[in-house]
C-alpha cells in the first residue's frame, strides 16, 4: 500500500485543454488531453488527499472518488480555480491554458467572407498567477511549462514571473511526451533545488511529483 503522505490535504488540479469560442460552431484550442492532470489527480487521492479537478473539455473518465469540475474557457477554468484554490493546501496548473480569446464571440455563425479574415485576440487572465499571488489561503502553487526549446531557462523563468513554489519543466519537442502521449518528460524545479526525473509512463510521473511536494509542504 502507498504511504498515505497527503492524508488531510486538499489538493485541487486543473487538467486538459481550455475552448475559447469564436462563433456558436467554432473555437481555438489546443491538443491538451488532460491524461497529466487526471494522472496527478489519481496519485494525490492515492497518497490520501481530497482532490478536485478543474477539467476542459477532454474525454476522459473521472478517477473514483475525486470531485470534477467542468469548464470550457480560462475565464470559467480561472472562476473555478480561485473558488477551489482557496480552499486547498496544494494547487496544480495542469492546464494548457488558451493565452489568448477572442476579442468578441460573435453570435452567429462567421460567414465565409473574402480570400482573408482576421481575428483580433485579447489575453486571457494568467491563472495561475492569480492563485499565487493570494494574499490569504495560498496554497503551495505548482505550475507546468511546456516548452519545446530552452526548457530549463524559460520554465524557471515562468517559476519566477508567476511567483510560484514548483514548476514541473515538460519536454514537448518530440512525440516521446508531453500533448495526448501517455508517457512524459519532467524536471521539477524549484528556486533553489531540481530534479530530474526519468522518461515515464504520465502514471508513474504524476506519482513522484505528488510525493515530491509532500516533501516539500511536510
Ligand atoms: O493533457 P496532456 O495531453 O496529458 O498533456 C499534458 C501537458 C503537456 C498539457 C502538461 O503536462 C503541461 O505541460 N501543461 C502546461 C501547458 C502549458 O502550455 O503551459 P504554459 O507554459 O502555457 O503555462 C505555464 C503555466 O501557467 C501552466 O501551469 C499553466 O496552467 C499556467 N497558465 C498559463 C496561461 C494562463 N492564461 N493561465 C495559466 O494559469
Amino acid at each position: 500500500p502507498t504511504e498515505q503522505v497527503l492524508a488531510g490535504k486538499t489538493v485541487t488540479i486543473t487538467a486538459g485543454p481550455t475552448r475559447e469560442a469564436l462563433d456558436p460552431v467554432r473555437f481555438i484550442t489546443n491538443h491538451s488531453s488532460g491524461k497529466m492532470g487526471f494522472s496527478l489527480a489519481e496519485a494525490a487521492k492515492a497518497l490520501g488527499a481530497s482532490v478536485n479537478l478543474i477539467a476542459g473539455p477532454v474525454s476522459l473518465n473521472t478517477p473514483t472518488g475525486i470531485t470534477r469540475i467542468d469548464v470550457e474557457s480560462a475565464e470559467q477554468m480561472q472562476q473555478a480555480a480561485l473558488e477551489y484554490a482557496v480552499q486547498s493546501d496544494i494547487f496544480i496548473g495542469c492546464a494548457a491554458v488558451a493565452d489568448y480569446r477572442a476579442a468578441t464571440v460573435a453570435e452567429q455563425k462567421i460567414k465565409k467572407q473574402g480570400d482573408e479574415i482576421t481575428l483580433t485576440l485579447v489575453k486571457n487572465p494568467d491563472i495561475i498567477a492569480t492563485v499565487a499571488a493570494l494574499k490569504q489561503s495560498r496554497p503551495y502553487t505548482v505550475g507546468f511549462a511546456a516548452e519545446t526549446q530552452n526548457v530549463a531557462e524559460y520554465a524557471q523563468g515562468k517559476l519566477v514571473n508567476k511567483g510560484l513554489d514548483m514548476i514541473c519543466a515538460n519536454d514537448v519537442s518530440d512525440s516521446t511526451g508531453g500533448f495526448n502521449s501517455d508517457n512524459n518528460t519532467l524536471t521539477l524545479y524549484w528556486k533553489k533545488d531540481r530534479l530530474e526525473l526519468p522518461h515515464s509512463s504520465k502514471k508513474e510521473l504524476a506519482l513522484t511529483v505528488m510525493q515530491a511536494i509532500a516533501e516539500k509542504i511536510k
